[in-house]
């Protein structure tokens, strides 16, 4: 049985409003201007992933007929995901060639330094909406074979980590950098190759199909709006 963020509402609960959306939102801000110091012509913008990822997966909740209470906390839930990555030197992420383990590794602290900024900064400060942020924030490399960032299995990801990591995952596959050669980016080759070649290994596929269905639903339409896709 999954379990979803049913428990607030971040559209009316005061802090959430008062304290955690200012907090998303400069952090944002502080991601972009830290995306403007890395070299000219990259186009995986991190600020810019983070608002598609959240798009993504407010729109897969909503088709899931999860609600728009779950959906906005979701939303609100991922949007910081990857704020920890300003942390880290800003040289390391626009190489040419494919990191090795090693700076993957070294890369990958982003997840508990942004769960580290968050539980300074609200040290003394209890809410269900900071737990499901820090959740993701620490736990959106995961993988359901324990292969993952931190080695957590499937049975200890919950239903929004799961989720998350599967949209963060396309949306990282779908810009193209140096190293995808010529791979198949458009939306269709990327649920294709996440399905074949990660698999159940890798993703919750109930989770992973349900996203796949909305985004395949996008892709008939025609919908080409950047931001969204
Ligand atoms: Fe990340
Ligand atoms: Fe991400």
């Amino acid at each position: 049985m999954y379990k979803w963020p049913d428990n607030f509402d971040f559209e009316t609960d005061e802090i959430c409003q008062d304290v955690f959306k200012p907090f998303i939102l400069s952090e944002l801000d502080k991601l972009e201007l830290y995306d403007r110091q890395r070299p000219s012509g990259h186009t995986y913008i991190f600020h810019e992933h983070a608002q598609r990822v959240a798009t993504n997966v407010r729109r897969t909740c909503v088709s899931m007929g999860l609600g728009d209470t779950v959906a906005q906390n979701m939303y609100w839930a991922v949007m910081p995901h990857d704020i920890g990555k300003r942390r880290l030197p800003v040289e390391i992420w626009d190489q040419e060639e494919k990191p090795d383990g090693e700076m993957k590794a070294y890369r990958r602290t982003h997840t508990q330094l942004g769960a580290m900024i968050v539980r300074d900064r609200f040290e003394g400060i209890k809410h269900p909406f900071k737990d499901l942020m820090v959740d993701i924030m620490l736990h959106h490399h995961e993988n359901m074979d324990g292969s993952g960032t931190h080695g957590l299995k499937g049975e200890l990801l919950s239903a929004p980590v799961r989720l998350a990591s599967i949209i963060e995952a396309y949306d990282g596959y779908r810009i193209w950098r140096p190293h995808f050669a010529d791979r198949d980016i458009t939306p269709s080759g990327v649920l294709e190759r996440m399905r074949e070649e990660k698999g159940e290994q890798i993703y919750d596929m109930a989770l992973f199909e349900a996203f796949a269905k909305m985004k395949e639903a996008d892709y008939k339409k025609g919908r080409i709006l950047q931001r969204n896709a």
